[in-house]
């Protein structure tokens, strides 16, 4: 048995292998998935293994996969393409009849309308198809996400973080630390098969607060201003941002304030056994960082 990750040389993978590793899952038991050998070297290094595989080409998954194997298949990020690529790795889970294949979709799963989660809800439905074991880690959005903390250089430099949103909407993120300690519980811990988790923080804050709490942290005024989604959009492509990218966030801006991030179900932190990391810590851990 080997607890398998794609996208293990991303961001989100290297945290889950991380936490699978402290929680003392052997090294051995688990395979990484990464399209790059080389990217994965310090990975392997730590005795992790090493599966060369690539979304775009499914022969590179023929054999992947083993019956007892809990297989996370993290989400691409060629949006629009993503689900024909998650098909791949679908196709190959099913072949092998692993026992668990867990999923990184979007919070609220069927019921995400926005055009961000066309290729999630798609992916879902694949995988429900398919009648594999599965769980469902529906994320919010990261707190340290571009737009967000990811981006707090430049927000501190403008004195401002600009959205479409509309004023007093309310989104529940929580860092990719979170979600990558939710995904290590379901993969090593029993009793997550065919399990749907919605999955963000603890509470749900706003711009004006994101940016009151920047500016009380660091000591300089940031303010939020909201612009329309069409001047949104002309000012992300200004920006150097492609258009069909740019489209996505004014999309996802407009799922903010439709409510759609807003949820607080608590999945996160009863997965966690503990609250989950408030937005003032992940800028205080940004700020130091
Ligand atoms: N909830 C949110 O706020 C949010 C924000 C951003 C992204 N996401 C989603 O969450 C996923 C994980 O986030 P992250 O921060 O870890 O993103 P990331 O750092 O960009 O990692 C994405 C991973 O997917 C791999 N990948 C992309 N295309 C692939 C392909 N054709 N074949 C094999 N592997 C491929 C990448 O491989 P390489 O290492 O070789 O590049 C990388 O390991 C993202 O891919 C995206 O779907 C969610």
């Amino acid at each position: 048995m080997s607890i398998v990750i794609t996208g293990a040389t991303g961001q989100l993978g290297r945290l889950v292998i991380a936490d699978l590793l402290a929680a003392g899952v052997p090294a051995g038991d688990i395979t990484a998935v990464a399209r790059s050998k080389e990217k994965a070297a310090d990975l392997a290094e730590q005795g992790v293994g090493l599966q060369v595989a690539d979304y775009d080409r499914p022969d590179t998954f023929a054999g992947a996969f083993a019956p007892e194997d809990r297989v996370l298949l993290i989400s691409g990020t060629d949006i629009g393409r993503r689900a024909a690529q998650h098909a791949a790795v679908i196709d190959a889970a099913k072949t092998a009849g692993v026992a668990q294949l867990a999923y990184t979709g979007v919070f609220g799963g069927p019921e995400a309308d926005f055009r961000l989660a066309d290729d999630h809800r798609a992916t879902e439905r694949l995988i429900l198809d398919s009648g594999l074991p599965h769980t469902f880690l529906r994320n919010n959005w990261y707190t340290d996400a571009p737009g967000l903390t990811a981006d707090l250089d430049g927000i501190l430099e403008r004195g401002a973080v600009l959205t479409s949103v509309a004023p007093g909407s309310r989104l529940a993120t929580a860092p990719r630390t979170d979600f990558a300690a939710a995904a290590a519980v379901v993969l090593r811990a029993d009793g997550h098969v065919n399990k749907a988790y919605e999955l963000g923080g603890d509470q749900a804050w706003t711009h004006d607060e994101f940016a009151a709490e920047v500016s009380r942290q660091a000591g300089k005024e940031v303010v939020h201003t909201s612009v329309s989604p069409a001047q949104h959009k002309r000012i992300l492509v200004g920006a150097g941002v492609p258009e069909g990218f740019a489209d996505i966030l004014v999309d996802v801006d407009d799922a903010i304030s439709r409510g759609k991030l807003a949820g607080t179900p608590g999945d996160l932190s009863r997965l966690l056994g503990r609250p989950t990391t408030p937005l003032a810590d992940t800028i205080a851990a940004t700020l130091a960082s």
